[in-house]
């Protein structure tokens, strides 16, 4: 009987179906209610109990056997199966969805890149700051509105520290560090107690500038933000100085450049005026200068601060502020850039 099986196995073995049905055949063939091994079970029955254990175990190993290579064998046709019908290799694969720069980046981007050629390099402060860098050291009066519970963000009921309102704040970190001559800009995130509107955020972002040096004039302000404003917008922008008011800057201005809808005619966007406001702009202070160490009988300068948001509705004509901070990505994948 022992020798049987061995030929049974030996015959198993050998014999490889290809097709679904011929396996099937074989699994009938050997694990079936008729099939070779139902028959060697029988025959197991009847034989005499100290023969039972070494054949008892010879037939289980060819059951196993068997079983394993019905299974194994119709693995593999699926394997087959899947590479040759079901999988069409010559589709196109999944697209991999880009990002987009958000366009508030895009812009700081640029107004950093068109500052750095005129040798302006690029500083950092705290967003959490004390009371001398957002207004003493700025030349605000102690009972100036700006300090207002208003508009400012105090942390825990404490008045000195707060998070800052603008980054004027980086000019004072700067000149606290280095003597001129000074060129930066700071760019970064301000934050004001208002209520959100589509004109209004209680975060945004701002980039301020400084120039101290030997003979810095309004001349040099002037042209430096036309360049500016021609880069930005095109070459064909005019930009206009209004007279303004800022604690820092003496004598202070706000700058409007030509409405790019109508080109000056008069739209409503620029509300039949032909300007449209974009920054605050000065002299600075011969008090923020002596506040913060610097000599104001031999150094002159100018500063100059404006809003990324702002730059970016003019640049994008998307006037509603919220679009930028909601990061809806049907909103930000229309802003392309190489920056
Ligand atoms: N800090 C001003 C603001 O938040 C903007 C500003 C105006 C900055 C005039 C300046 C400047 O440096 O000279 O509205």
């Amino acid at each position: 009987m022992l020798q049987l099986i061995d030929n049974i196995v030996e015959e198993a073995r050998q014999y490889s179906p290809t097709t679904r049905d011929e396996i099937e055949q074989y699994r009938i063939k050997y694990l079936g209610k008729k099939g070779v091994l139902a028959d060697l079970f029988g025959q197991f029955k009847q034989l005499p109990a100290e023969q039972k254990r070494e054949v008892g175990q010879k037939i289980n190993q060819l059951k196993q056997y068997v079983s394993g290579r019905v299974e194994e064998m119709l693995a593999s046709l699926a394997g087959d199966d899947a590479r040759e019908g079901s999988m069409d290799l010559t589709l196109p694969g999944h697209p991999v969805q880009l990002g987009a720069r958000h366009p508030i980046s895009i812009v700081r981007n640029q107004i950093i890149e068109i500052f750095s050629r005129l040798g302006y390099v690029i500083s950092e402060g705290p967003e959490i700051e004390d009371d001398w860098h957002v207004f003493s050291a700025l030349n605000f009066p102690p009972e100036h509105p700006a300090r207002d519970m208003q508009d400012t963000f105090f942390i825990e009921k404490d008045p000195d520290i707060m998070l800052r309102t603008h980054t004027s704040s980086v000019q004072v970190r700067v000149m606290e560090n280095e003597q001129p001559p000074i060129r930066t800009i700071s760019p970064g995130r301000v934050f004001r107690n208002e209520a959100i509107s589509a004109r209004a955020h209680c975060i945004f972002h701002q980039v301020e500038g400084l120039y101290i040096d030997d003979n810095v004039s309004f001349a040099d302000l002037k042209q430096t933000l036309l360049y500016f404003a021609r880069e930005m917008f095109g070459q064909h922008v005019e930009i206009r100085l209004r007279p303004s008011f800022f604690p820092f800057t003496e004598p202070s201005a706000e700058m409007d450049i030509s409405c790019q809808i109508c080109d000056g005619k008069g739209c409503n966007v620029c509300k039949y005026t032909g300007w449209l406001e974009i920054l605050g702009c000065g002299m600075v202070d011969p008090n923020v200068l002596e506040f913060n160490h610097i000599d104001s009988t031999r150094y002159t300068g100018f500063a100059f601060g404006m809003g990324i948001e702002r730059v970016a509705m003019l640049k994008y004509q998307v006037r509603d502020l919220r679009l930028y901070f909601e990061n809806d990505v049907r909103f930000l994948d229309q802003f392309q850039s190489a920056l």
